[in-house]
């Protein structure tokens, strides 16, 4: 019994060694390199919070390909919080038995054409209280190269409590200038590793993270607290979204936070103004739903082609809430090739055909009638300066016009 102990001991310590040790001639990658589009693929927190397993993400790698959302564009396979067991005496960490064995999951993942993301967080302790990387950064960043791991989501929560209020106690400024140099520090420990693994900040938009994450190698961040799958939440993320147009693009974008499309008791309509305000964003889109049991009007929504297509556009420049009316909200967002995108949104209750809303083409910077299509029917669609429109309640216009008038 003893010697079995003794033997699974120097087995879990060659196998750690294993697992820390750098790769000889490690290929360097700018991270630049990725995420030139905003990221896609679904993420385990919206559904499944601490309850997800290692075969979660294989039914949701499997239903990725099986939906044609993989096709579609959604290629991370992203496991949040909960994943953590502990760390062993070299500080090497551990999945909890959930997660039996991350790297042949990533490598089924890697095997349907997909990619891995992980989470983690620059304090002790995740949200959740599991492990945090906490003077473990290298460490873990090359335990996730080791593993094939491709995305990281980097949450602060403890970060907050135990680092910055203890080491800066009344100094809000010293305690942001810790938080920044906590992302960075995750930064080096990635690059280090050679991988181009996708580096997404999630601190909740503090101290206008929009500013600066670029330049501690955030290649998304989250703009707001979380999303939940109520209408009033989305429409609060996206309506905070108007005005930082400018800092996104091509390798680094705003996150207003994964998707709730098909969670929860979100209308049809509620589904698609949350997505398409999210495709006008150039917002990663992080479907968050509990992809087996999908319904076939949800797969229509997120595999929607047209809509994919605003989102990813390769100019890579967000939209513009260009002007309001009351509960109506209308965006533009300006496309390659000259095409543009314009999403009306009536997020009230009570607008009826009586007091329909008047589009104003003008404050567009368009310039007389136009024919567009409207994504959400697929139709041809005429515009018209102060045309009537009717709108049911939290329900979406979304036109593309490809040749301007
Ligand atoms: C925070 C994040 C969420 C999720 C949870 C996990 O609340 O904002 O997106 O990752 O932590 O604990």
């Amino acid at each position: 019994m003893r010697m079995i102990a003794l033997l699974s001991f120097v087995l879990a310590s060659l196998t750690a060694a294993a697992q820390t040790s750098v790769p000889a001639k490690a290929p360097r990658v700018p991270r630049q390199a990725v995420a030139q589009t905003p990221p896609m693929g679904w993420n385990s927190w919206n559904y499944f919070a601490e309850r997800v397993s290692d075969k979660d993400i294989r039914d949701a790698a499997d239903q990725l390909v099986s939906t044609g959302m993989k096709d579609a564009g959604y290629i991370y396979v992203n496991i949040d919080d909960a994943w953590q067991g502990q760390r062993d005496a070299n500080g090497v960490l551990h999945p909890n038995t959930k997660f039996p064995d991350m790297k042949a999951l990533a490598d089924y993942v890697h095997s349907k054409g997909l990619k891995i993301g992980i989470y983690s967080g620059p304090g002790p302790q995740t949200c959740a209280r599991y492990e945090g990387s906490l003077d473990h950064e290298a460490q873990d960043a090359q335990l996730y190269a080791q593993w094939g791991i491709d995305y990281l989501k980097y949450d602060l929560c403890s970060f907050g409590r135990e680092v910055m209020q203890k080491q800066a106690p009344n100094d809000k400024a010293a305690q942001m200038r810790l938080m920044a140099a906590a992302y960075a520090k995750m930064d080096k420990a990635l690059k280090a590793t050679g991988r181009p693994i996708v580096y997404s900040l999630c601190q909740y938009g503090w101290d206008a993270v929009w500013e600066w994450a670029p330049s501690v190698g955030g290649n998304l961040w989250r703009t707001t607290g979380d999303i939940t799958p109520n209408w009033d939440r989305i429409y609060a993320i996206a309506s905070q979204q108007a005005g930082l147009e400018r800092y996104a693009g091509p390798g680094h974008w705003n996150d207003p936070d994964m998707l709730e499309v098909g969670n929860g008791k979100l209308t049809l309509a509620e589904n698609r103004s949350h997505f398409s305000l999210w495709a006008m964003l150039a917002a990663p889109l992080l479907a968050g739903n509990d992809l087996p049991n999908m319904k076939p009007e949800i797969k229509a929504i997120l595999t929607n082609r047209d809509i994919i297509a605003i989102d990813q556009d390769k100019l890579g420049k967000q939209g513009s809430r260009v002007y309001s009316e009351g509960e109506v909200d209308v965006w533009e967002r300006h496309l390659a090739g000259g095409a543009v995108a314009i999403a009306v949104i009536n997020a009230g209750d009570s607008r009826y055909s009586t007091h329909p809303i008047h589009l104003n083409l003008a404050k567009l910077g368009l310039h007389g009638p136009q024919t567009g299509k409207d994504l959400w029917t697929g139709k041809t669609i005429k515009l018209r300066d102060g045309q009537p429109l009717e709108l049911a309640s939290h329900d979406v216009l979304l036109v593309r016009i490809n040749a301007l008038k």
